[in-house]
């Protein structure tokens, strides 16, 4: 009998709802192939979901995501919501997510894709090869950390603050995944903190340095993440695994996406201890295009692999779907974000289709 997973499909805002369509297309391809059967469940996040029920995380689409064996999340956000107060604005939803599943760890993924290294801003020689994981902290540190808020102070004056904060269990428990990230790569992780500067990157470095103890086997090198961040334009390929807290992580895993040549084509993985993971493109949800079938649909296909691979366990359907990005992209199949000369440029649905033809064959 086929193995059946439920899957919660979150579609979200802008480009969200074309790129998830051409998901759940490819899926069903995998379906027949592998002897799987997907039930899928649809559920409301982001701004959608504000429209609906007034809130960007309804409490049925936490139920529903927890009830599930994985969940796929395309994007969410836009300038129609950006006004709105904080905690009713779309990205709570997101971190909501990400925090009512203890998804404390993110991988991110950068690996050069040779059909596309036309398509990157730095030279070739810098970026051919470059295979970098980020795994960044997801669930503490300034994201969460307390107090927050804007409050007024005695003269009168408003006064911003956020506090980032990690305990020691925090940065054990997203030490570990790096660890055994890298372990399963290069064995090389490079820890990035500011701890030259923050004492909660004083406590960073210390716990992963100890941790360090034991893992002998990968080798561990610390950055400052200013450093870190020229480091990864200047020479990227001396990075395998990266761990860092979440503002780093947000901020250095969009510079790596970048080194690809477009973030249109990355995919990540949220995971906890035990549960369900959330499986989402790096990109945001595009406003700008959204409805136009202008969006590369192929970071929300590899999101999908990365479902497959992290959070069902399919290893084979997973290679399955990357072999057939691959191809798909050999073949001069190009959305507009990944355009160059002499290669065929299609919509988001046309990819889609190219894609599956590819799959088919
Ligand atoms: C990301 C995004 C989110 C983040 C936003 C949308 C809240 O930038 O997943 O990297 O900052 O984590
Ligand atoms: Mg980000």
């Amino acid at each position: 009998m086929a193995q059946q997973y439920r899957i919660t499909l979150l579609p979200g805002d802008g480009i969200g709802p074309e790129i998830m369509a051409v998901a759940v297309d490819v899926l069903k391809v995998v379906e027949k192939k592998f002897d799987l059967q997907f039930e899928f469940q649809e559920a409301l996040i982001g701004g959608a979901a504000i429209d609906a029920t007034g809130e960007p995380l309804p409490a049925a689409t936490l139920d529903v995501c927890r009830n599930s064996d994985a969940v796929l999340l395309a994007a969410i956000g836009g300038y129609k919501w950006d006004s709105l107060p904080s905690h009713l604005r779309p990205e709570a939803g997101l971190l909501g997510l990400r925090a009512g599943l203890e998804l404390f760890a993110n991988l991110r993924p950068a690996k050069i894709i040779p059909q596309l290294i036309e398509a990157s801003t730095l030279k070739r020689e810098i970026v051919e090869g470059v295979d970098i994981m980020v795994v960044r902290e997801l669930t503490g540190g300034i994201y969460f950390g307390k107090p927050r808020g804007i409050f007024e102070t005695e003269t009168g004056q408003k006064r911003g603050v956020n506090t980032m904060a990690y305990t020691e269990s925090e940065i054990d428990r997203i030490g570990r995944v790096a660890f055994e990230t890298a372990r399963k790569r290069q064995s090389k992780l490079c820890s990035v903190d500011k701890s030259n500067v923050l004492e909660v990157s004083q406590l960073w470095r210390d716990r992963i340095t100890k941790l360090g103890a034991e893992y002998p086997d990968v080798e561990l090198t610390h950055l400052y993440v200013d450093n870190a961040a020229m480091q990864l334009l200047r020479a990227p390929k001396q990075f395998d695994t990266i761990v860092t807290g979440n503002l780093f992580g947000d901020i250095l895993s969009d510079a790596a996406a970048m080194l690809t040549g477009s973030i249109g084509m990355l995919p990540s993985a949220s995971l906890g201890a035990s549960g369900p993971g959330v499986f989402e493109p790096v990109h945001g949800s595009a406003p700008d295009i959204a409805g136009q079938d202008k969006a590369n649909p192929l970071a929300q296909v590899l999101s999908a692999a990365m479902m497959l691979r992290y959070g069902l366990n399919q290893g084979a359907a997973a290679d399955f779907l990357e072999k057939g990005v691959l191809q798909v992209l050999q073949n001069g199949a190009r959305t507009g974000d990944i355009m160059s000369v002499g290669m065929q440029l299609l919509g988001c649905r046309a990819m889609g289709e190219a894609l599956i033809q590819v799959l088919e064959e």
